[in-house]
């Protein structure tokens, strides 16, 4: 299976990352240690998710090289106006203690007024434009390698200088999205699963599902790893949560660990550091992924019911 995807700017974004959403304070920063040490490479987090110092701060204390690293964040519902855009992303590099982001998503697809949390601002939500342009800006500028989106359903081909590099949205057992990823497989837009395993409460039901412990048990791996190999062979990347240490070691089983040393041996460690996730046979794979599929979504996502709006309304501009 893919250890990474290469994307439109050639670079290369590993295939797995621990995600950071609801790891709080005071264990977020032992999270990463432990996977920057169990050998990921990749951390997804975002300015709203209020733990970027502690982040940065354990970053910079695992001495991972930050060229082995890919840092994912997000750009906040109300920052949208092309003049709150470079300032929010100065917090989060000032937080992260980097000079750049590998990936810079759009959040939401929706626009907050200046200063509020849930009130909409309606014509930066209906035209995006001038909230992507800045950050093509800031890609020219050199602070974002890759820009995306999440959460957005439809893309319509639009000639945007710097096409979205991916869209992160809910994919999970309960969430498949089938035709999104076919859409975005025919058109090159590389997507990324959160909550992979399910949303927090669903994950006890997912791990119990009769075909992913049957792979599991077929293959001598965990209910969770069945789950995980199964999105990276979907073609996505795959962003599970957890400040468990073991969870976290587990959800990224097969991974040389690297030890940071000097000249010769660093070089080899890099050379060596590549992803082994199990590969699932056609034949469970599909009776997993027709397991997944044949059931009615059971939560999508979608900003129109929290926010009142319409969400053809942003669709039709992208
Ligand atoms: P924890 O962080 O306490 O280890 P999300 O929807 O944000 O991806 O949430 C993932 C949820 O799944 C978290 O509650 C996390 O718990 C839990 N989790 C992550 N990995 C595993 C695993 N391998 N086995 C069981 N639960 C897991």
């Amino acid at each position: 299976l893919p250890s990474h995807h290469i994307l439109p700017s050639g670079d290369k974004i590993p295939s797995v990352a621990l995600g950071v959403w609801q790891a709080g304070k005071g264990e977020v920063g032992a999270a990463v240690q432990t996977a920057l040490k169990t050998g990921y490479r990749h951390i997804d987090g975002a300015w709203i998710y209020g733990n970027e110092e502690e982040v940065g701060k354990a970053i910079s204390a695992s001495g991972v090289p930050r060229d082995q690293l890919w840092l994912t964040s997000k750009l906040w519902n109300n920052f949208h106006a092309p003049e709150d855009i470079e300032p929010a992303l100065d917090e989060t590099l000032t937080r992260l203690n980097t000079e750049y982001l590998d990936l810079y998503l759009i959040h939401w697809p929706i626009a907050f007024k200046k200063g509020s949390n849930n009130v909409l601002d309606k014509e930066l939500t209906a035209n995006p434009y001038p909230t992507w342009q800045k950050l093509e800006e800031l890609v020219d500028k050199g602070k974002i390698r890759n820009i995306g989106i999440s959460k957005i359903k439809n893309l319509t081909a639009n000639p945007l200088k710097h096409k979205p590099a991916v869209n992160q949205v809910e994919l999970n057992y309960f969430n498949p999205q089938p035709e999104l990823l076919k859409w975005s497989k025919e058109n090159g837009l590389l997507l990324e699963a959160y909550s992979p395993l399910g949303s927090t409460k669903q994950v006890k039901e997912a791990l119990s599902v009769p075909e992913v412990k049957e792979i599991a048990k077929k293959l001598d791996i965990t209910p969770a790893q069945a789950l995980i190999s199964w999105h990276v062979q979907r073609g996505t990347i795959v962003l599970p949560k957890s400040v468990t240490p073991s969870r976290v070691q587990e959800n990224f089983q097969g991974l040389f660990h690297i030890f940071l040393t000097y000249g010769m041996a660093m070089e080899c460690a890099k050379l060596m550091w590549r992803l082994i996730v199990v590969t699932l046979p056609d034949d469970l794979f599909d009776k997993l992924e027709k397991a997944a599929t044949s059931h009615p979504p059971q939560r999508v996502v979608n900003p129109s019911k929290n926010w009142g709006l319409d969400f053809d309304v942003f669709d039709e501009n992208w």
